[in-house]
């Protein structure tokens, strides 16, 4: 009881002492808001998304992209590395010297004709910037514009991560790789989400997408002629059952409460209608919330296809793909820079606008920044809700209301900033268990 009271007595004087400093910093932070909007910063990042909006380029190719960003850093003053991971930048605001706090922004375009008829459609046949990496693009860049003009006020570096090759390319995993983030503390990153509100943000602390791994096997048997199966060994149905196996091992071998997906998307072989195929390839993908559940699934979809493969007497190989499609992990957010978020985010936006997100089966290879370092991924709304437009990202007719670009930047600058004020001040990154024990 004396020793509890004792505590008390010793947080409320903490959180005395330390308020002048703090609400000095927070009051700086709040108006970042107000800042994304001005025309100087918000019609800057609209115009900057646009230029990257006509000009999608696919992972690893960004050079236009990187180019530009690098020009416009370098209007603002603001040193960078690069080539990091090929085509990637990365800035540094700050004191340039410990601790650092890092912010992505992924660059990449997709294999998609849009089919949006505006001023700004992509200029280029078969590209798209389907999934608003633009936008993650200009947003970045607004909070570096907001940030540069306190440097002065930052304690310490915030790292500006510029990555190529999201859409399953592992550019996250390849700038880690670079040791470009060798000494960042944190790493904060943000998705657009056509299915929030302008001005609202969500997540969640622990998991929110799943990893995900992809498969191909190919199923040999003997092909030979249609009406005569007993001198051929018939991979097709051999195939057939592998892909029925398969889906036990979700059904009927996994917590229905651990949310996990296989799905064979591909199957194929065989083009005549009385010729029994020498072989079948199918494949697909398979997702979960945790590193130990995808090496499970792994383990087991590679047991069943050669297991089944060969209660047909037919041989089966198993490719994960590793090279083609690295494997993701599950992005997986830190509970302390979660609690921070939450306070973040309501004093920016209200508490109002700061929502629980629901898990995600798709996945973000922001994850392995995550296997690295503490990281937290966030959920940005850009629906209008006058506007009937509700195409999910990796659609054709998905478009980002670029009213949406001012939260982005905002929430970005702020997370960072206060992150270092809270280090600086030696305070706990959740200053609401003071309130808790005041
Ligand atoms: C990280 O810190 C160490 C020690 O201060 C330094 O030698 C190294 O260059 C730093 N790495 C990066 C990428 O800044
Ligand atoms: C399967 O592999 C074994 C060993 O290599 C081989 O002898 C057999 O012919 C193969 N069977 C088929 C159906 O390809
Ligand atoms: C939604 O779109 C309308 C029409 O383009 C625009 O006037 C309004 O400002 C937008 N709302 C938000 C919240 O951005
Ligand atoms: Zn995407
Ligand atoms: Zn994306």
């Amino acid at each position: 009881m004396g020793f509890a009271k004792w505590v008390n007595l010793l947080m409320v004087f903490h959180f005395f002492a330390a308020t002048p400093i703090f609400s000095h910093s927070s009051s700086f932070t709040s108006k970042f808001l107000d800042l994304a909007k001005e025309p100087e910063i918000f019609d800057w990042m609209v115009d900057i998304r646009r230029k990257i909006h006509e000009n999608p380029e696919l992972g690893y190719e960004e050079f236009e992209t990187s180019k530009l960003i690098r020009s416009e850093l370098t209007k603002l003053s603001i040193p960078y590395k690069y080539p990091v991971a090929v085509t990637g930048v990365v800035g540094f605001i700050g004191t340039g010297s410990s601790p650092f706090v890092a912010l992505r922004a992924d660059m990449d375009a997709l294999p998609i004709q849009e089919l949006v008829e505006w001023e700004h459609k992509s200029k280029v046949a078969g590209k798209m910037h389907a999934c608003g990496h633009d936008a993650h693009v200009a947003m970045l860049l607004g909070a570096a514009k907001i940030l540069i003009a306190h440097e002065k006020e930052i304690p310490g570096t915030v790292v500006l991560v510029f990555q190529p090759g999201e859409e399953g390319l592992g550019g996250a995993k390849k700038i880690i790789d670079s040791g470009a983030l060798e000494n960042v503390s944190a790493i904060f990153g943000l998705h657009v989400d056509p299915t929030l509100p302008i001005g609202e943000v969500s997540s969640r602390s622990g998991p929110l997408f799943a990893g995900s791994g992809f498969f191909e096997a190919i199923i040999s048997g003997k092909g030979g002629h249609a009406a005569m199966p007993q001198y051929s060994i018939d991979p097709i149905v051999a195939a057939s059952n592998v892909v029925l196996s398969l889906q036990h091992l979700i059904s009927r071998e996994s917590d229905p409460l651990d949310s996990k997906v296989l799905t064979v998307a591909k199957f194929g072989g065989g083009d005549a209608l009385n010729v029994i195929p020498d072989s079948i390839t199918i494949g697909g993908t398979f997702r979960a919330f945790s590193r130990e559940n995808m090496m499970h699934l792994k383990q087991r979809i590679k047991q069943v296809v050669i297991g089944q493969a060969s209660v047909y007497r037919c041989n089966a190989t198993v490719n994960f793909l590793d090279e083609e499609i690295p494997y993701m992990p599950p992005t997986f957010n830190n509970d302390e820079l979660h609690e921070l978020f939450q306070s973040v985010a309501v004093n920016l936006f209200g508490v109002n606008k700061v929502s629980s997100s629901e898990l995600v089966m798709a996945s973000e290879d922001f994850a392995s920044y995550q296997e690295a370092i503490p990281g937290y991924m966030f959920l940005l709304g850009i629906r209008n809700i006058s506007v009937k437009s509700l195409a999910i990202p990796h659609n054709p007719h998905f478009t980002v209301d670029e009213d949406a670009l001012p939260y982005g930047a905002a929430i970005h600058a702020s997370l960072a900033s206060n992150y270092l004020l809270k280090l600086h001040q030696n305070l706990p990154l959740v200053e609401e268990k003071y309130n808790d024990e005041l």
